[in-house]
């Protein structure tokens, strides 16, 4: 990645490249020590603590299947995080895991001209160094710190992370990516018991596995169903 900006504080990465796009260039990453309006899936807000937060801006050749992006940088994080940390999971589309508990996530935006995608914005948050979090979050969450007791450079791990993003990412545009099989064998959902809601409508599957074209396969009432990320969300079943 040639360019990476960095800011003490912005409202969101992400917003940063949607209003600055035009004049950056492809592949700038925008990193920053606190937003004060992160953006989430479904428009959660980011919680902000002390976490590597930064978003990459592509807007060149960009891929067709849009859906597979969210995997491909899941599979980048999974094999950054997976140096420093066990238990390290992959949870549909686009959360890492440790011991079920999130340490980071994945949020892509893209801004669409008419037909055409003008460039795709990758959002991730990685919760590093937060040595505590509130007994809300507790339950939910955890960060590296709280799993290794160490705090670590956050620059070194954005480095590292890019690293391999550069990598898969032109092993993707060559489709010679292993980011679908590393989603599979690290998958936290895949074999387990959801709750889907589809349509605001709860309902019991079995995950049963990641396509090629990034979606999901389960098993809703002994009937196999494909969905796409945008169609549902996922939660555990206890
Ligand atoms: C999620 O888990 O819901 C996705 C979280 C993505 C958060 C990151 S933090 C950096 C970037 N800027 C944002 O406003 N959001 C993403």
């Amino acid at each position: 990645m040639k360019n990476i900006i960095e800011f003490d504080t912005l409202p969101s990465t992400n917003l940063y490249l949607k209003e600055n796009y035009h004049q950056l260039a492809d592949r700038t990453v925008v990193v920053a020590n606190h937003q004060t309006a992160g953006r989430g899936r479904l428009s959660r807000r980011w919680e902000d603590s002390d976490d590597l937060l930064f978003s990459i801006l592509l807007k060149d050749n960009l891929p067709h299947n849009l859906a597979n992006i969210s995997l491909l940088v899941a599979a980048s994080l999974y094999k950054t995080l997976n140096e420093i940390l066990d238990n390290v999971t992959i949870k549909w589309p686009n959360d890492i895991l440790v011991k079920g508990k999130k340490l980071a996530g994945i949020l892509l935006e893209s801004v669409v001209i008419g037909e055409k995608v003008d460039c795709i914005i990758i959002g991730v948050g990685i919760n590093v160094n937060t040595v505590k979090l509130s007994e809300e979050l507790k339950q939910k969450a955890t960060s590296i710190y709280l799993q290794i007791n160490r705090k670590i450079n956050k620059k070194e791990l954005l480095e590292k992370f890019l690293k391999e993003f550069r990598r898969d990412y032109q092993f993707y545009s060559e489709n010679k990516s292993d980011y679908l099989q590393i989603c599979r064998d690290h998958s936290y959902v895949i074999g387990k018991e959801v709750i889907v809601t589809i349509n605001n409508q709860p309902k019991k599957a079995l995950v049963l596995d990641i396509l090629e074209n990034g979606n999901i396969l389960l098993l809703i009432n002994e009937k196999k169903v494909e969905l796409n990320s945008g169609e549902i969300t996922l939660q555990e079943l206890y």
